[in-house]
């Protein structure tokens, strides 16, 4: 939680350039647990180096928002934007989610993290929870991109119905 303002900052930079959707400090405080941050240790402060949300959908799928790296944290050779990535992914694996998209002007970051692009309409979870009301619902040029993460969960629903029909 002592992150938020923080977090807050970062998204809201981005979120000024077009890049990121914008978050308010009051929702991100409300999801904070959804929240990944990196940080820097520096004698008793801490800075964030970067953020990325897990925001659940189901069981099943999460979408990767708010992916961000602080902008003076950038071109440093921290790799902390593979760093967020790869932790994402790894709390995903952790929690046995089977897929993992993100909604992207940037898919070909995503592609290196096996993420494959496609229309929004392979996640109509995402088009009936923010895309329906957004106001550039028809002149959005955003990408959907998705993972399969776990690949052993994403088979569990088709042999419960194999077994429902021997
Ligand atoms: C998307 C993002 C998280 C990817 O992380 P990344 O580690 O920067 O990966 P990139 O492929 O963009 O960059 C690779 C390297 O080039 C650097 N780079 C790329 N564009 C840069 C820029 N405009 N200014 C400074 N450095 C830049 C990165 O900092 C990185 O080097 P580093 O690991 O030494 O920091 C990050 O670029 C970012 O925060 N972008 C702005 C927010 C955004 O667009 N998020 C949306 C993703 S859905």
């Amino acid at each position: 939680m002592s992150d938020a303002a923080a977090v807050h900052r970062v998204i809201a930079h981005y979120a000024g350039e077009g890049l990121l959707l914008p978050r308010t400090e009051a929702e991100i405080r409300e999801h904070i647990a959804r929240f990944l941050v990196l940080v820097e240790k520096r004698g008793k402060e801490e800075k964030v180096l970067g953020c990325v949300a897990l925001e659940p959908y189901g069981a099943g799928l999460a979408e990767i928002r708010s992916l961000a790296v602080a902008p003076d944290a950038r071109g440093q050779g921290r790799n902390v934007g593979d760093r967020l990535m790869k932790a994402a992914m790894d709390t995903a694996r952790r929690r046995k989610i089977a897929r993992l998209f993100a909604v992207t002007h940037r898919p070909e970051f995503f592609s290196r993290y096996g993420f494959a692009p496609g229309p929004r309409q392979i996640v109509p979870e995402k088009i009936e929870r923010d895309c329906a009301t957004c106001p550039k619902e028809h002149k959005c040029n955003l990408i959907a991109t998705v993972a399969v993460v776990c690949p052993e969960r994403e088979l569990l629903p088709v042999l419960s119905g194999a077994g429902k029909a021997l």
